[in-house]
């Protein structure tokens, strides 16, 4: 099997700092040799980012992994996530303590809200700045963030998140870009998450003909179409082949044409839970 990919591009965050453009989604990546080996292979490809989260339960094998040093740490950008039965002042604050030991690490890269819980979401950010101020976080952010949920964030908080997560393929990124344009607006990195679609969509005649004139693969098109969006993305896979063949988009480029015909295929699909109009 080749070995890596070109370096990964890095964008540059509202506090200064970087994050890779793309990297590893670990949603269903099960603990143990599982995501242990998915990540092996990632590093060695080129990945640089790993987006876990504590509901996937697989932060034990990422930092096992990050431990063993193929890379150096500082070289390693680790996303990870407050969840749902965790938010609340004290509550996220215990389950950040949670993440970093079960990953083991002396920081995390970037924690998000996973999801803007209503009543507590608040509470929840202002245990974020405080995690970012002592230091073993070097950003944070949200996740499933809205135009609604963003407003309210910016009018009660003193950090503006360094990054909004949000579902964003070609099948729902019109209909969801109020808020990429409200996350520009305000230096908000957006990253797409299930960015193939969790591989719902394909077989999609017209992403296949783009897939065929560039000697692509859909997966490939797909990623390619949000980097050229300027969203930081994270597929998942757990096979050494499809991690590479996902990594091998930065050497070619779609056309405006390309770009507009993929942003046509909108029909507001959500794959999971759907943030939109939820309070
Ligand atoms: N913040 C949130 O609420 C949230 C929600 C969902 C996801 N996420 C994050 O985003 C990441 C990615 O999203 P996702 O896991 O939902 O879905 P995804 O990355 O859109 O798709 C993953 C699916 O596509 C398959 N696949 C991967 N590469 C492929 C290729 N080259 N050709 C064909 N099939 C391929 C994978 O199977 P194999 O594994 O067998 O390759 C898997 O079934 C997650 O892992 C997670 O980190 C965040």
């Amino acid at each position: 099997m080749s070995t890596m990919v070109p370096p990964i591009p890095m964008y540059r965050m509202n506090n200064g700092l970087d994050i890779p453009a793309f990297g590893l989604g670990m949603y269903r990546l099960q603990d143990g040799p599982e995501a242990e080996t998915a990540v092996r292979h990632a590093l060695s490809f080129g990945y640089r980012l790993f987006d876990s989260a504590s509901l996937y339960g697989n932060e034990r094998s990422l930092g096992r992994v990050i431990r063993e040093g193929s890379v150096p740490r500082s070289e390693v950008f680790v996303t990870t996530k407050v969840w749902n039965s965790d938010h609340g002042y004290e509550p996220a604050l215990r389950a950040f303590d949670q993440s970093l030991q079960s990953l083991n690490l002396d920081y995390i890269d970037l924690y998000l809200i996973h999801w803007p819980v209503e009543r507590k979401r608040l509470d929840t950010w202002r245990a974020l700045e405080t995690i970012l101020e002592d230091g073993r976080c070097r950003s944070i952010g949200v996740s499933n963030y809205m135009v609604h949920h963003l407003e309210e964030l910016f009018e009660n908080s003193e950090v503006v998140p360094a990054v909004n997560q949000i579902e964003l393929h070609p099948w729902n990124y019109l209909s969801r870009r109020a808020t990429v344009e409200l996350c520009r607006q305000k230096g908000v990195l957006v990253e797409a998450y299930s960015p193939l679609a969790k591989g719902r969509m394909l077989n999609n005649r017209r992403l296949g003909e783009v897939a065929s004139s560039y000697g692509r693969t859909p997966a490939q098109i797909l990623i390619r179409w949000g980097l050229q969006h300027g969203f930081i993305e994270i597929p998942k896979s757990s096979n050494a082949e499809r991690i590479r063949e996902n990594a091998s988009v930065f050497d070619f480029e779609l056309s405006v044409d390309y770009m507009e015909a993929l942003d046509a295929l909108d029909k507001s699909l959500a794959t999971g839970w759907d943030p939109t109009g939820k309070p």
